[in-house]
């Protein structure tokens, strides 16, 4: 079965079951899905009930899709998220998004948690995501161009929505919200980087590094869907500190982060 013959039977399980048409995409990332304990009318759908969709297996990651409302916009929220390093290919990885854009969302915000490679960031802090660097050398869009999901060769010079971040600074500074900015890298993981690999990254203009994220950015590029990015910056990458890093500690930081998250979310949904 080809992709499109995928995304179609996904997206008619999906609209038989929930009857909203979404308009804006959310992908809560590690620790980050309690936003969408704040949807109303919920209707949550476990990832392993719905067909061609993979499972996800890490801890802190469940894995479901919540449809219904948030702040009046139709929304649907994946709690939890496929990553390159469980095993999955990247058209699996990317599934999701292009089931969303199926269902007719125009706009992603994409969530994730982050190690700060700028100095002048602390665990804890929010950073708006300006670019990427790819450093996985890895593309979703491998393989055979469907055109009737995007072009052959995707424009990524606005890989990330100007009017939206503009959105995202101006409800940060009005709930009193120091947000961060700067460029995501993703590496695949899941080994976590070394002090050179870091520095090697900060030359490079990296502000944050994690795993996950890219492959979905560059998917909704390809099919026309605006991103707003968001990282939580749970911890400071590799030698910052002189301190070995720990998952637990990116969902502890996530979860104290959680509050001021959710917030600025809800006050970008308002405005976008
Ligand atoms: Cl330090 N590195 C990567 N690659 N991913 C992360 C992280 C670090 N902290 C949270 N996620």
């Amino acid at each position: 079965m080809n992709i499109i013959e995928k995304i179609d039977q996904t997206r008619e399980f999906l609209s038989s079951k929930t009857g909203v048409s979404p308009e804006i995409g959310l992908i809560l990332g590690s620790g980050l899905g309690s936003l969408a304990d704040e949807i109303e009318d919920a209707v949550k759908i476990e990832y392993k009930d719905i067909p061609h969709f993979p499972v996800s297996t890490v801890e802190g990651h469940e894995g479901a899709l919540v449809f219904g409302t948030l702040k009046g916009k139709a929304v649907m929220a994946m709690k939890g998220r496929f990553h390159y390093y469980e095993g999955y290919d990247l058209e699996s990885v990317t599934f999701p998004v292009r089931v969303m854009k199926s269902l007719g969302v125009k706009k992603i915000v994409v969530t994730n948690a982050a190690g700060g490679s700028n100095m002048d960031f602390v665990p804890g802090d929010l950073m708006l995501i300006e670019d990427h660097i790819n450093f996985s050398l890895r593309n979703p869009l491998i393989g055979i161009n469907y055109d009737e999901l995007g072009n052959r060769f995707p424009d990524m010079s606005r890989a990330y929505d100007r009017d939206m971040m503009q959105i995202a600074k101006s409800v940060a500074e009005s709930q009193g919200t120091d947000l961060k900015s700067g460029v995501y890298a993703w590496v695949t993981g899941p080994s976590y980087e070394t002090p050179a690999e870091v520095r090697m990254l900060q030359t490079l203009g990296v502000d944050a590094v994690g795993m996950s994220t890219v492959p979905e950015v560059i998917v909704a590029n390809h099919g026309g869907i605006r991103v707003l990015g968001i990282s939580c910056i749970t911890n400071m990458a590799s030698g910052i500190l002189d301190k070995p890093l720990d998952h637990s500690e990116v969902i502890e930081t996530s979860e104290i982060a959680r509050e001021k998250f959710v917030a600025l979310v809800l006050g970008i949904l308002e405005r976008i």
